[in-house]
């Protein structure tokens, strides 16, 4: 429907873990160096879980010199026919981008973001009518005002957050499972900033990380490992799936960070 972000996850463009991922950026959750071969069995069971709910999962091979670049979400930004390809936040992270344009170029009009503006896909939050776009270490207000021109273009809106120091990207505590809900953590966000939304599902801080959420309808995958989040779900009327995040959460990244959905 025009004007309303299309949350149908038929496709999804995902990339090998890389061999370099030790060296992958972590500021936030690290507590250990991650290891590579727990992280690509980790990632094995989410494009499983991906297919279980019936996406083609598409993956390109690693990129040598990007230790983060099996975090695809950052990279493009569908908006209906258009791929918007952004400058990233942060510099090691940047080059990511020509394979993945390349590979979308196919199907979608490839928009590049002029220089001076940043953003990673992972300040941004798709919710029914409107992106929710996160300002922070990573995107800067040109390429959030980039996005918000291609949306509105589109007849979506965009509201703009400032991502709290306590986080990386606005992905990271708040996701839109179905249309009129958001999940969000505790300690992050303020009620007052998530006031459109129909129904908040609050997830308490030391579970935060289970906010990020993917849904098809009223099932949903989660991060292994949060019961509290866990029961709230069900209580919500989701039926759950899990992955183990444990590796990729090691390097701040979180179950959408893994897959940009195409179709
Ligand atoms: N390690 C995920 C990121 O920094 O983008």
């Amino acid at each position: 429907m025009p004007g309303t972000f299309d949350r149908t996850r038929g496709r999804a463009l995902t990339r090998e873990v890389s061999p370099e991922f030790v060296e992958a950026v972590s500021d936030f959750f690290n507590t250990r160096a991650p290891d590579y071969d727990a992280a690509r069995g980790a990632q094995e069971a989410y494009f499983a879980a991906l297919r279980a709910h019936g996406t083609d999962v598409v993956t390109l091979p690693a990129l040598s010199g990007h230790p983060d670049c099996s975090f695809t979400e950052d990279v493009a930004v569908i908006i209906d026919d258009k791929a918007v390809i952004p400058n990233l936040g942060h510099p090691s992270r940047d080059g990511e981008q020509d394979t993945i344009a390349e590979f979308l170029a196919d199907d979608f009009e490839i928009h590049r973001m002029p220089a001076g503006a940043t953003l990673d896909g992972g300040d941004v939050v798709f919710y029914d009518d409107r992106f929710l776009v996160g300002v922070s270490t990573r995107t800067n207000r040109g390429g959030a005002d980039f996005l918000a021109g291609h949306a509105k273009q589109a007849g979506i809106g965009t509201q703009i957050f400032e991502v709290p120091d306590t986080t990386l990207h606005l992905t990271t505590v708040c996701s839109s499972p179905r249309p009129g809900t958001m999940v969000a953590a505790q300690g992050h966000l303020k009620p007052e900033d998530l006031a459109f939304a129909e129904e908040v599902i609050w997830v308490p801080n030391e579970e935060g990380y289970a906010a990020n959420t993917i849904a098809y309808g009223d099932r949903i995958i989660i991060a292994d490992g949060y019961p509290k989040a866990r029961r709230l779900m069900l209580d919500a009327g989701f039926s759950i799936t899990t992955v183990d995040m444990t590796e990729f959460r090691e390097v701040d990244a979180s179950l959408t960070c893994l897959s940009v959905f195409i179709g």
